[in-house]
């Protein structure tokens, strides 16, 4: 089976995909990153999601800035704490002693092959641990990242969050060759969590559906104050569907382009969907070749769903007594 690590910046969609995660695939790891909120913050987050579901995975601090442009942050999204809106439980557990980016590296030496990266994030530690070890780039199986767009942005009019963050990054990504799915704003704003999957959680009466109950209601507050919707994007999830529901999402082999120097469209993933031959004269040199699987269509409230129930599923659990 897929051995996984998740590079996450907890936020809200993060939490429901390390949930999503740990209940269908072998999550063996959880990094961390500055985005939504502070990497402190963001690694004590990801330490209590932990101890709230009872998941025993090291956690890996990692980056805390991006490689060149000022850091952001998306609070008003995710509150200060980056987790607003419930009570999460205290962290049971220290952060694993390495830096992100040296556990990455171990893992993937020690299973070359094996091993999948699922950036929910900014591409910051994934950027470092290929400079730091090239063959990095040959050991990993694949990279399946939440992030960039083939339409329109969120933190700016062409930008998605996680690529604005730090695009350099998400340009060494991208240039690697390494086998990269990527999960745009396209695909991910047809995932809509609504006030519907809330009560479902908060009906189950246990642990993670009360949590996650509160946590969304903060998420959709702040989204309907926003962008004024009446759903909020399960952004983070879509990016494990290829590995756990790939009849949910489809990807199109893409040129994506990265977009370094314009003021006004940093950040942007321009991604080439013509389909045009590599070798004709109608390609944009230096990307004329697909660097990625770019998620063009997906079945949004199928995907939000099957999250949701898996959620519901972490209660129905605990709840069974002893022995079943
Ligand atoms: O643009 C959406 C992305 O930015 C998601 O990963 C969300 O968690 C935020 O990090
Ligand atoms: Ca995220």
């Amino acid at each position: 089976m897929t051995r996984l690590i998740i590079d996450c910046d907890p936020g809200h969609d993060d939490a429901m995909a390390i949930l999503y995660a740990a209940r269908h695939l072998n999550l063996i790891a959880l990094t961390t990153v500055f985005g939504n909120t502070s990497l402190q913050n963001a690694t004590r987050n990801a330490l209590a999601i932990c101890a709230l579901a009872g998941l025993d995975v090291p956690v890996a601090a990692g980056m805390s800035e991006p490689l060149v442009a000022a850091r952001s942050t998306a609070a008003d999204i995710h509150g200060h704490s980056g987790l607003d809106g419930a009570t999460l439980p205290e962290p049971t557990r220290a952060p694993d002693p390495r830096h992100a980016v040296q556990l990455i590296i171990d893992e993937a030496r020690a299973h070359p092959g094996e091993l999948t990266l699922a950036p929910i994030g900014p591409l910051t530690n994934i950027a470092v641990a290929l400079k730091t070890e090239p063959r990095l780039a040959h050991w990993l199986k694949g990279i399946t990242w939440m992030g960039g767009s083939t339409t329109v942005g969120n933190i700016t009019a062409m930008a998605e969050f996680n690529a604005y963050c730090d695009p350099e990054a998400a340009a060494v990504v991208f240039a690697s060759g390494v086998p990269i799915h990527m999960a745009g704003l396209n695909v991910t704003r047809q995932a809509g969590i609504g006030p519907e999957h809330l009560a479902q959680l908060a009906a189950t009466g246990g642990p993670v559906g009360r949590c996650f109950a509160g946590l969304l209601g903060f998420y959709l507050a702040r989204t309907r104050e926003i962008f004024g919707l009446t759903h909020a994007s399960m952004h983070d999830p879509c990016a494990l569907l290829p590995l756990i529901r790939p009849d949910l999402i489809t990807h199109q082999p893409a040129p994506v382009h990265i977009e370094l120097a314009s003021a006004q469209l940093r950040g942007m993933t321009a991604c080439d969907l013509r389909r045009v031959n590599a070798e004709s004269a109608r390609t944009v040199h230096p990307n004329a070749r697909a660097n990625a699987q770019v998620a063009v269509a997906i079945d949004g409230p199928a995907a939000v769903d099957h999250v949701i129930r898996t959620l519901l599923g972490y209660d129905e659990r605990a709840a069974q007594p002893a022995g079943c």
